[in-house]
């Protein structure tokens, strides 16, 4: 018993929680992700399971992106990555819509698949219905050898090492880095990217592990910000563009580990429904960097408090506006707008993990969760 639990506590390195190591394991498990693919000095991006098949993405009509969970969330940032730089359309399905609907596949789709167990068996079942109808699937999987990286035909591995917690966290960010890549790497080919813009984003790509180390370092702060949430009922989450599906994987987050009632929505759909929600108990967690339609977000949150929600703004550091609303800030690093999810995932899952914690809820398995769904 007790060498088991020294065993545990070894794995854990020192973390009080799986969940929390693995937070804190993002700025490497990004390097991993990028590792040997990313060349910046030589202006490219190695990928053999693209490169092998580069027709094929070349000539797709369009995109399907078939996944669940967070990785349908990680599906949705890409579905914004690789429109605004590769120009080609995306669907992003739930897998287990996708497979019961009769679905229109032509062989010159591309689905790809996202899962990091790569067990889920609805994803399972949406790639097989894929591969039946002629499409080529590219799997993004983190484990090695799993039944989906083997069932696609071809794929890229997340390398994130082992994910224990049931939330994912470091499975999300490599995810969207891999992703990332590949939309580069498509925009390079059919040139819908200029030159100096892909060079911009390759470097940006890079500083983004010490960034996400900074975004980490507002850990003692969100704690406080928890302690003052902790006990809320329910919260909302917002967030716009490439930041919408951010606000989805932070509810996400918050009521799987919690067991708070918390929605995401796009910031601009407040209007049509959950603001009649909103009062002095409800927390409002709005996603305002500076990049991307800044001014529309900061006016959602003067909607907020002039009906006294509690605000909590994801803001670039040095913000001004927002911090004269809100009742908290977090700040992440600046960065280009596409990879701002990357950074402003990291305080919204820090804030989850110390509000679950600080109601005791067991964050590294939540009640009625398994790691990996194998059950439709
Ligand atoms: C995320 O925190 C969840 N535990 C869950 O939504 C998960 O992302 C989903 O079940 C999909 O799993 P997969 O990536 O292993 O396919």
């Amino acid at each position: 018993q007790e060498l088991q639990l020294n065993l545990e506590q070894i794995e854990k390195n020192n973390f009080d929680h799986f969940m929390l190591k693995e937070i804190y394991e993002q700025p490497s498990a990004i390097t991993d992700t990028y590792r040997g693919r990313l060349q910046v000095d030589a202006g490219l991006i190695r990928m053999a399971g693209v490169d092998d098949n580069l027709e094929r993405f070349l000539n797709a009509k369009r995109i399907v992106i078939v996944a669940c969970g967070t990785s349908w969330h990680a599906g949705l940032v890409a579905e914004y990555i690789f429109e605004d730089l590769a120009r080609i359309p995306v669907e992003v399905e739930y897998a287990s819509e996708f497979r019961y609907r009769n679905p229109i596949i032509n062989s010159d789709d591309v689905v790809i698949a996202i899962s990091q167990s790569g067990e889920t068996a609805d994803t399972m079942a949406a790639i097989k219905l894929a591969k039946e109808k002629g499409a080529f699937v590219f799997g993004v999987c983190n484990v090695v050898g799993s039944s989906i990286s083997r069932e696609t035909h071809a794929g890229a591995y997340t390398h994130a090492g082992p994910e224990i917690g049931v939330a994912s966290t470091k499975a999300f960010t490599t995810q969207i880095t891999v992703l990332t890549l590949i939309a580069l790497k498509l925009a390079k080919a059919k040139g819908t990217i200029s030159n100096s813009d892909f060079h911009m984003h390759l470097r940006e790509l890079e500083t983004i592990p010490g960034k996400v180390e900074l975004a980490l370092e507002s850990n003692d702060h969100i704690k406080k910000v928890a302690d003052k949430y902790k006990d809320a009922r329910n919260c909302l989450y917002l967030g716009r563009g490439f930041n919408f599906p951010v606000a989805l994987e932070g509810a996400l987050k918050l009521k799987e580990i919690s067991y708070i009632h918390a929605e995401g929505y796009p910031a601009a759909e407040m209007k049509h429904g959950p603001i009649a929600l909103i009062d002095e108990e409800m927390p409002v967690v709005v996603i305002a960097t500076r990049k991307g339609h800044y001014e529309k977000v900061v006016s959602n949150i003067q909607e907020i408090k002039s009906r006294q929600g509690k605000i909590i703004g994801i803001v670039t550091e040095g913000d001004t506006s927002v911090r004269d609303l809100a009742d908290y800030v977090i700040e992440v690093p600046d960065t280009i707008e596409a990879l701002t999810p990357l950074l402003t995932t990291i305080p919204l899952q820090l804030l989850s993990y110390h509000i679950a914690v600080m109601l005791g809820k067991n964050v590294d398995q939540p009640r009625n969760l398994a790691k990996s769904v194998t059950v439709e």
